[in-house]
C-alpha cells in the first residue's frame, strides 16, 4: 500500500507473507485487498517473468495498438503503469531507444525484476490509484493489463491518476480482458492464488475516460484466439482540456 503521496507504507506482516501484526494506523478495505494483491504478484513474479519474458504472446493487432500509442504521444516520456516484470518497458525501448520509460508497480518483486532488466530509466513501487509522480510529467501512460483488478465502478481512480500525470495532449493506452463480469482466479502462472479480476467493455472504459477528461482516440475489441481465455480490449485516450469538473489542472 502507499500513502497519499505515493510513498510505500509497508504494513508489517501483511506484505511478504510474515505473521500478521496490528497496525499503528487504520486500514481500509482497499488497502487490505491491495496488500493481498501485492503479495500475490510478489509470489508469482518469477514464474510470470519466465512465462512472459517478452511480447511474443501478444497478437499483431495488440502490438499495433502500442505502435499507435507511441506515434500519438507528443514526446518521449512514457510511464508503464503496472509494469510487471518489465517486458513492455523492453518492448518500448526496442521500438525507440530514445524513449524515456519509467515503470511503476504495486509488487516489490515485479519492480526488482524490471530494474534487473536494465531497460527502464526509473522504476518505483506504487499504486495506480495514487501514483508517486508529479502532475503533467509524462507524454504517455501505458497500462497493459494492470487495470484488470479494478471493478468497472472503480476505474475512474487509476484513470484520473493517468490523466493527472499526463501533460495536456498526452495519451494513455489501456489493455484489458474484454467483456463483463468478475473473475475469481485460483490458479495463475503455476501457483495457487486467490485474486479477483474484472472484464471490461471498451464502452465502459471510454465512458470512464470521458469522465476524467480523457478523450478517446482509438479503441479495439478483438475476439479471443485459441490461446486466449477471453476477447481482448484496448482503448487509447488523449488528455483533453483542463476544464473537467473535479479534475485539477496542471
Ligand atoms: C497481469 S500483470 C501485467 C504486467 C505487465 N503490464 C505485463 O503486461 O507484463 C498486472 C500487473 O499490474 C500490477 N498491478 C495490479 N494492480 C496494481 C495497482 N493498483 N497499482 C500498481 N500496480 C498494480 C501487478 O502487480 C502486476 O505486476
Amino acid at each position: 500500500m502507499v500513502n497519499g503521496s505515493g510513498a510505500a507504507l509497508i504494513r508489517p506482516g501483511t506484505v511478504g507473507g510474515g505473521p500478521t501484526r496490528f497496525c499503528a494506523y487504520p486500514a481500509d478495505m482497499d488497502d487490505i485487498e491491495r496488500a493481498a494483491l501485492r503479495t500475490t504478484y510478489d509470489v508469482v513474479a518469477e514464474s510470470y517473468a519466465n512465462l512472459l519474458p517478452d511480447c511474443s504472446f501478444e497478437a499483431d493487432v495488440d502490438i499495433a495498438m502500442i505502435d499507435h500509442f507511441i506515434e500519438l504521444a507528443p514526446g518521449r516520456r512514457i510511464l508503464d503503469a503496472g509494469c510487471g516484470a518489465g517486458r513492455i518497458v523492453s518492448h518500448l525501448k526496442s521500438l525507440n531507444p530514445e524513449l524515456r520509460v519509467s515503470g511503476v508497480d504495486l509488487s516489490e518483486e515485479m519492480v526488482r525484476r524490471t530494474l534487473a532488466r536494465g531497460a527502464a530509466d526509473d522504476v518505483v513501487q506504487g499504486d495506480l490509484s495514487r501514483l508517486p509522480h508529479t502532475d503533467g510529467r509524462f507524454d504517455g501512460v501505458l497500462a497493459w493489463y494492470s487495470i484488470i483488478h479494478f471493478s468497472p465502478d472503480d476505474l475512474i481512480g487509476p484513470l484520473a491518476e493517468f490523466r493527472r500525470v499526463l501533460r495536456p495532449g498526452g495519451v494513455v493506452l489501456v489493455a484489458f480482458q474484454a467483456g463483463t463480469g468478475r473473475r475469481n482466479i485460483t490458479r495463475a502462472y503455476g501457483h495457487d492464488v486467490d485474486m479477483t479480476a474484472f472484464r471490461h467493455s471498451a464502452e465502459d472504459v471510454v465512458e470512464a475516460m470521458r469522465a476524467v477528461g480523457l478523450e478517446t482516440v482509438a479503441r479495439l475489441e478483438r475476439a479471443a484466439r485459441p490461446v486466449d481465455a477471453h476477447p481482448q480490449g484496448f482503448v487509447v485516450g488523449r488528455r483533453s482540456d483542463d476544464s473537467v469538473a473535479g479534475v485539477s489542472s496542471v
